[in-house]
């Protein structure tokens, strides 16, 4: 971080972008970089930099939540902070910010002492010392032991759930394989593979009846089974490694939808972070290719057209596109990772 605090204010209105840069500006030590376009912001964010974010909630055509998630995507951005401006923000509008990684909302008009006091709360310098303050890498000997952490958490987990252990290293491999496609950097498809595997692990957390109920489940029981998402965010939440911190939002976003009728927060679009939008194309792709209690496997033909019809609904369309790009690596992982006695390899 420079010795000044870095401003960034992205607002399409130009009466509160000006109200929000003079009231920045009248503090020590802070300057501003203006924005009152969204789009123009992403085209040229490799030259982007900044401490601080303020997003306007509401701007066409990206709204401020999106922005955000476009922003934390970014390993640059991941840890800076993002206040988001709202007109009257409710419940939901909060939660998913929260989801997004947004560390504050507040409320427009934006009152001017509570505005520059959030502001000051940012630019107080940290204490040198403290490791929580950095984004952490762990150094390389503990990396190496990361995806041992990770086997053992998945194998724990496993003694419960009904899943077979192979489906969770086929679902990690996926992701990575779709996130080399995307184009996203080395350290997103290393650190991937290696959260990816704990997108369940908070079945851990519900009862033995219902994890190993023969057949379909009853509504309320669905809605019980769908709280996995939660339990595994808080199981794995505010770690200081990265894969961890990923696996958490792996683990709460993985069964949202593009169109917004996912679970739990019924999240939309680019709402969704990166990773979760991922895990949600290898799950699903690796259920349909397996046998379940409940259903035969289908062929891969069947799941990529699957895929396909439902990309835009269910499914982000550029993930679907990446992942038929990787189409016979997928099929090379099916067949070298089958369930025990199961006939995955023969689907393919
Ligand atoms: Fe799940
Ligand atoms: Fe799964």
């Amino acid at each position: 971080m420079s010795a000044k605090l870095s401003v960034l204010i992205v607002d399409d209105n130009r009466t509160n972008l000006a109200l929000m840069d003079m009231l920045v500006r009248k503090l020590p030590d802070c300057v501003t970089q203006l924005q009152t376009d969204p789009q123009l912001l992403l085209a040229d964010l490799g030259r982007l930099d900044y401490d601080v974010a303020v997003l306007a909630a509401r701007m066409a055509p990206l709204d401020g939540i999106t922005l955000a998630g476009r922003l934390k995507a970014d390993q640059r951005f991941r840890d800076k902070p993002i206040l988001l401006a709202a007109d009257d923000p409710d419940g939901g509008m909060r939660a998913r910010a929260l989801a997004a990684g947004i560390e504050e909302v507040l409320e427009k008009p934006i009152n001017p002492v509570e505005f520059r006091a959030r502001i000051q709360s940012f630019a107080r310098p940290r204490p040198q010392a403290s490791p929580w303050d950095e984004p952490y890498t762990a150094p390389a000997d503990v990396m190496a032991h990361e995806d041992e952490y990770v086997s053992t958490l998945v194998k724990v987990a496993g003694c419960r759930d009904r899943e077979s252990p192979q489906h969770s290293q086929r679902v990690a491999r996926y992701c990575a394989i779709l996130a080399h496609n995307l184009g996203l950097p080395e350290e997103f498809c290393r650190d991937i593979l290696h959260a990816a595997p704990l997108h369940d692990i908070g079945k851990a957390g519900l009862s033995d009846a219902l994890l190993r109920k023969p057949g379909l489940l009853s509504p309320e029981e669905r809605r019980e089974m769908e709280e996995h998402t939660r339990i595994g965010h808080a199981m794995l939440k505010g770690s200081r490694s990265r894969v961890f911190r990923m696996a958490a939002e792996i683990a709460l976003t993985h069964h949202e939808r593009w169109n917004g009728s996912g679970y739990p927060q019924r999240l939309r679009a680019e709402q969704i972070p990166l990773s979760g939008r991922i895990a949600a194309v290898a799950d699903v792709f690796d259920a349909l290719t397996s046998l379940r209690a409940y259903k035969t496997a289908w062929s891969i033909a069947n799941a990529f057209t699957y895929l396909h019809d439902n990309a835009g609904e269910q499914f982000d369309p550029a993930c679907v596109a990446a992942f038929e790009n990787g189409r016979e690596e997928i099929a090379a992982v099916m067949l070298a990772m089958p369930d025990p006695d199961d006939g995955t390899a023969d689907a393919a």
